[in-house]
């Protein structure tokens, strides 16, 4: 890649993109490291650009469910003036940025996925005017477009304010006004924090930690209940890591031959292809490494003859992820222990499941799985019953390790800002989905445990919709009862 001729963080960039000393030419404001530019190039780069305006565009086609989600935003802050950032992009290296990804609230409430967007509710009469802000596209009188990091030149062409407008269905105005109109704004304002520290600076004597994160909780428990383009989207995500998992299963013969990563790469590949990303690290852990719960490294070795826990989700284009896991046999069939083991999962998986409907306590899904963990480790001698007082003591944990599910949607641990009353210690509702995902894990070093035992590791996951009747599993295109699990890979590897 090459460099920018002006870092976009330099004065020459500011004045580039016409903040100041418009009138000095652009030769003179060259920066040392870079070749100078001459006024006939900078001339000449000033026009011989064709209109590209794009007109009569249809709105995306989640606009009207989130007008609806900014409305239900209103009601719940009459009056008060609400900012909340899509995030800015970061550093990752010099001028190498990590991947953007908008932070949810904002696109949950527009749509948008783009960098440096701020959305703003004013007040107005009873309820609240939406403008959206944005960069707009960039202009080629000052240089901006050519000489700025952020010039279209090297970041790609940006969508103009008008056209912005047409697709989110929402007022659109240059973000670069914002920071001045927010110091200038009077009245009651929150921000969702964390995102952009240029919006959070020009509100700094408006605004208080607790209400800001009054805002951001709010949003988080908004989002518990999905709409039907959300639920759309998830099974989107579901169905595009089924394939990713298939095509894993199809390539276990190179992830023997090279690592872990192989496999990371494979879904991964499916993940960009059909979505915008994997929604979190995917958790490729072949053999002892499944013991790990959080196991991204994805660095050692796949051998026949040990599981491998594979924990990934597509996020499909509009950020929407699925979250699900099997647990593989690499060679094909799982030896009598890792079955015994693996069908203890399953059952509690199966009576997790089913205790998935409205009007259940969230937390009754685990507890449903956890006793049948907990059955199986007193029947396999693993830990002195009766079954009752290890519950009560939670001495199955050591194995079961994990609560058995969260909520899902936008984030993978989605509406993790919601209070306790509204989530764990709430009720199920229709259009809520989570997750259901009990396992079982031996530590290569657990010496509580037969040598057997020790270094397997199994979790099997899948994401569940709370429907009107009862649940739907939208990933249940993936088999999971173990002898459908080997057939399904033996067909795979034949194909
Ligand atoms: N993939 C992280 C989780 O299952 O929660
Ligand atoms: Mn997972
Ligand atoms: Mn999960």
């Amino acid at each position: 890649m090459a460099e920018e001729l002006i870092p976009a963080d330099s004065d020459e960039a500011a004045a580039a993109a016409g903040a100041e000393e418009e009138e000095q030419p652009i030769k003179q404001r060259k920066n040392g490291l870079y070749p100078g530019v001459s006024d006939e190039l900078a001339e000449n780069m000033t026009s011989g650009w064709a209109d590209t305006e794009l007109r009569d565009l249809e709105p995306i086609a989640q606009a009207a469910h989130t007008a609806d989600r900014r409305a239900a935003l209103s009601a719940r802050f009459p009056g008060e003036r609400l900012v909340i950032p899509s995030g800015n992009l970061k550093t990752r290296s010099n001028d190498t940025e990590y991947a953007f990804r908008a932070s949810t609230e904002y696109a949950y409430l527009t749509g948008d996925q783009s960098e440096d967007g701020v959305l703003v509710l004013e007040p107005q009469g009873g309820g609240h005017r939406a403008t959206v802000y944005l960069l707009p596209r960039s202009d080629r009188e000052n240089g901006e477009f050519w000489l700025s990091g952020q010039g279209e030149l090297w970041v790609g062409r940006r969508h103009s304010l008008a056209e912005a407008e047409q697709l989110l269905g929402i007022p659109a105005k240059d973000v670069r006004e914002l920071p001045e109109k927010l110091r200038e704004a009077t009245g009651p304002v929150r921000v969702v924090r964390g995102h952009d520290a240029a919006i959070e600076a020009a509100l700094t004597d408006k605004v208080t930690a607790e209400r800001d994160e009054e805002l951001r909780v709010n949003l988080s428990e908004a989002r518990a209940v999905k709409d039907a383009f959300e639920i759309g989207e998830l099974q989107k995500a579901c169905d595009s890591t089924a394939r990713g998992f298939e095509d894993v299963v199809k390539v276990l013969d190179k992830a023997e031959a090279t690592s872990e990563r192989y496999i990371e790469g494979t879904f991964f590949l499916r993940a960009r292809v059909e979505g915008n990303d994997v929604g979190y690290g995917s958790i490729c852990a072949a053999g002892p490494h499944a013991t790990t719960l959080h196991w991204v490294r994805n660095d050692g070795p796949v051998r026949s003859g040990d599981l491998l826990l594979l924990d990934a989700g597509v996020e499909t284009h509009t950020l929407y992820t699925a979250d699900v896991t099997r647990t593989l046999p690499i060679n094909g069939r799982y030896s009598a222990l890792q079955r015994t083991i693996y069908d203890a999962v399953y059952d509690a998986q199966e009576a997790g499941i089913a205790a998935v409907r409205p009007g259940a306590k969230y937390r009754d899904f685990h507890d449903a799985a956890q006793r049948v963990l907990t059955e199986r480790l007193v029947e396999w001698g693993l830990v002195e019953g009766p079954v009752e007082r290890v519950l009560e003591l939670g001495l199955q944990r050591r194995w079961t390790l994990h609560g058995t599910g969260h909520m899902l949607g936008m984030d993978v641990h989605d509406c993790a800002a919601a209070r306790t009353e509204a989530y764990v210690d709430g009720t199920l509702e229709p259009g809520m989905c989570l997750t259901v995902e009990p396992g079982l894990y031996f530590q290569a070093d657990d010496l509580t445990v037969p040598e057997e035992y020790r270094g397997i590791g199994v979790r099997i996951e899948d994401d569940i919709l709370v429907t009107e009747d009862g649940n739907r599993n939208l990933s249940a295109s993936l088999p999971r009862r173990a002898d459908e699990v080997e057939a399904w890979m033996a067909a795979l590897k034949q194909g």
